[in-house]
């Protein structure tokens, strides 16, 4: 099975009109291909909440840091547009780089705050061209809802900030982490992983939820962050950016739990992999 695949803004925004005419709720999926479950169950939901999907994928220069692995990123966009297609899903736009960033581009989107911490600090840059990338994207779509994989809870929570600041009108909806049966969050990163690591990699969770559980039951955050951190290098992961409990919508960092939301972060390094985890405390 095949699906109308539009190269140029224009003709995505013509097949969004034309839905629009016949009365139908339109949903947009952001995506850099090398889709996986986690993807499609992004996919799920907006089929889920609206009438038609449109798929995007668009591997952005501008969100990867020196040394990072923009060139080898995996890229599968035939295999992807046949994962959608048989999910349900109703068109792909797969721009190009000079398509999305013509010569003469300039502007820049930044979000105060919420992008210096946690990834942010690891990843100077990274959530200045998440924003940048998805404030065109949403431009562009003028979708009526967009689906972002509560996984990566932080670009989650910059995309809700931009759309709020910049009177986008697209709800920006957020879906559950999809996990293995193991409970290893699903990421095109994991692919990166011998068999070995997997096994090492799926302790990341357990000990993120353990640290979850003990600062909700009355734990200091720093304390048992700490404990977290040093857990994960004993699982067999080479470095730990952070482990650190924060507020959902603030990011800022939280001590103790009671009366508080919050959510504990972790992020670690192992073989090839940079992986990233979140959950909730109760
Ligand atoms: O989460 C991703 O895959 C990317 O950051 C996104 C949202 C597609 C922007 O490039």
């Amino acid at each position: 099975m095949t699906l109308p695949t539009f190269r140029t803004v224009q003709e995505m925004r013509d097949q969004v009109a034309a839905w629009r005419h016949d009365g139908l709720r339109i949903g947009v999926v952001f995506t850099m291909g090398n889709l996986h479950e986690g993807h499609m169950s992004l996919i799920d939901a907006a089929l889920e909440n609206t009438n038609r999907v449109i798929t995007t994928i668009f591997v952005n220069p501008t969100q990867f840091g020196e040394g990072e692995d923009l060139d080898s990123y995996p890229r599968t966009e035939t295999r992807d547009t046949e994962m959608v297609a048989e999910r349900g899903g109703h068109a792909m736009f797969v721009p190009s780089v000079s398509e999305m960033y013509p010569t003469g581009f300039t502007t820049r989107v930044l979000v105060d705050g919420l992008t210096d911490v946690l990834c942010g600090q690891a990843r100077p840059g990274h959530f200045d061209g998440v924003a940048q990338i998805v404030t065109k994207l949403l431009n562009q779509a003028q979708a009526d809802a967009t689906f972002f994989g509560e996984k990566d809870w932080q670009q989650f929570t910059v995309v809700k900030r931009l759309a709020l600041d910049l009177d986008i009108p697209t709800e920006i909806r957020g879906v559950p982490v999809a996990r293995d049966e193991y409970g290893l969050a699903l990421s095109s990163r994991n692919g990166y992983l011998s068999q070995e690591e997997i096994e090492i990699a799926r302790k990341f969770n357990v000990i993120l939820k353990k640290a979850a559980y003990d600062i909700g039951t009355g734990g200091f955050a720093s304390d048992v962050c700490e404990k977290a951190a040093e857990a994960i290098l004993k699982a067999g992961f080479e470095k730990v950016d952070y482990v650190e409990c924060r507020d959902p919508d603030t990011l800022e960092l939280v001590e103790k739990a009671e009366g508080h939301a919050c959510r504990i972060f972790g992020a670690a390094h192992l073989g090839r992999a940079r992986l990233i985890d979140n959950h909730l405390v109760n």
